[in-house]
């Protein structure tokens, strides 16, 4: 009944993708359970070594049969200034202070570099691709395509769309301004991008004739039978798995998932020098009185991490990064399994029963 134009493309039973979330929540056996359960598992190794990443790759795939996608960060190595960076890891003393740990740790390289990544993703031939926060080089696209990858860009608007399509891409995330996690915007300011998803898809749809995945807010089959019906060929969900058994997300984050409502999440800069959607809390708050610039990502991600992995293994949710998107209210903590199969069962039922 969910048959789509995706679903023939990828090999797949049922047009749900489960969103690639970068930072411990998509482990293997998540990627490889959605897979299993005949959605599209999908790797966040944006933060991956190439190493981690050809490793990760071959657990998927001794966990299953079925295609899975690799995610991965396109973003341009920024400039910021030593003063900045100081004042910066100055403020975050404040918060190691709390948190009993050093102060002003010395700084690890930036960023995995996205050409050794995709090497390796050319390498490992992996089944479908897809990046956010920018584009890839022309090269990079045809070589993919080459080998036989499916590959899948990020747009918040309908330019971005536009551009996505005259690349050469097999497909688009629409990543309404519900959604957890980074914003994939790479053209205007994030602030200046942020359409909600039920605006977005079918002007999308209208300007651009490859296929629309929805991703923001969809926690089940009414967002699934919804987007179908904006135009969109699958859905990507995230926050809807993060709580679920397989995800890597630590047990304080999961619980705050469970617990938070639809208005606990705010965009914020302050975690990772780059607009995303999370939980409040009091590191946020308190970043807003930060009295000069934020260093830009991934600079900022890298100073903090200290400061987010001490809190994390202290269990403090207030000094952690939540990432989550506005249906929180309907996560749940079942298998990836049950998540699908209720979310495929629900949107029959929904369509049988007609509008
Ligand atoms: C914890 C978390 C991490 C994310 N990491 C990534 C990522 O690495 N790459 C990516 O393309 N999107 C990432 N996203 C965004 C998702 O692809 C997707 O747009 C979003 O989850 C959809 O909104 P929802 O969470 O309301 O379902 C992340 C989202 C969350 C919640």
């Amino acid at each position: 009944m969910f048959e789509t134009l995706i679903t023939r493309k990828l090999n797949i039973t049922y047009p749900i993708f489960q969103a690639p979330m970068a930072g411990g929540p998509t482990t293997p056996e998540l990627v490889a359970a959605v897979s299993n359960a005949g959605g599209l598992g999908n790797l966040g190794a944006g933060y991956l070594t190439p190493e981690q990443l050809r490793i990760t790759i071959n657990k998927i795939r001794g966990l299953t049969d079925r295609p899975f996608g690799v995610n991965l960060f396109v973003f341009e190595q920024p400039e910021e200034s030593e003063e900045t960076i100081a004042k910066m890891s100055d403020y975050l003393n404040s918060y190691r202070n709390e948190l009993g740990i050093p102060h002003n740790p010395s700084l690890p390289k930036y960023s995995e570099s996205f050409e050794d990544q995709i090497q390796v993703v050319l390498e490992e031939r992996v089944p479908v691709f897809s990046f956010t926060f920018g584009l890839p080089s022309h090269n990079v696209i045809q070589s993919l395509k080459h080998r036989g990858t499916f590959v899948i860009g990020t747009a918040t608007t309908v330019d971005e769309a536009i551009q996505l399509e005259l690349s050469g891409i097999d497909a688009i995330v629409a990543q309404g301004s519900e959604a957890g996690g980074h914003r994939g915007t790479f053209l205007k300011n994030a602030s200046d991008s942020l359409i909600g998803l039920i605006a977005l898809v079918p002007q999308i749809v209208d300007h651009v004739s490859i296929p629309v995945i929805a991703s923001g807010g969809i926690m089940d089959g009414r967002g699934l039978v919804a987007s179908l019906a904006l135009g969109a060929t699958a859905v990507q969900m995230g926050t809807a798995f993060l709580a679920c058994t397989e995800s890597g997300a630590y047990p304080t984050y999961k619980q705050k998932i469970l617990s938070a409502n639809e208005d606990a999440t705010v965009i914020t800069c302050a975690y990772s020098g780059k607009s995303a959607r999370g939980i409040s809390t009091e590191f946020i708050r308190d970043m807003q009185l930060y009295p000069g610039n934020i260093p830009p990502y991934p600079i900022q991600h890298i100073m903090t991490r200290d400061i987010r992995q001490a809190a994390a293994i202290a269990k403090d949710p207030e000094f952690m990064s939540l990432w989550a998107g506005q249906g929180l209210r309907l996560a749940n903590n079942q298998s990836a399994a049950t998540i699908i199969n209720e979310t495929i069962d629900q949107a029959r039922k929904l369509v049988i029963k007609s509008f």
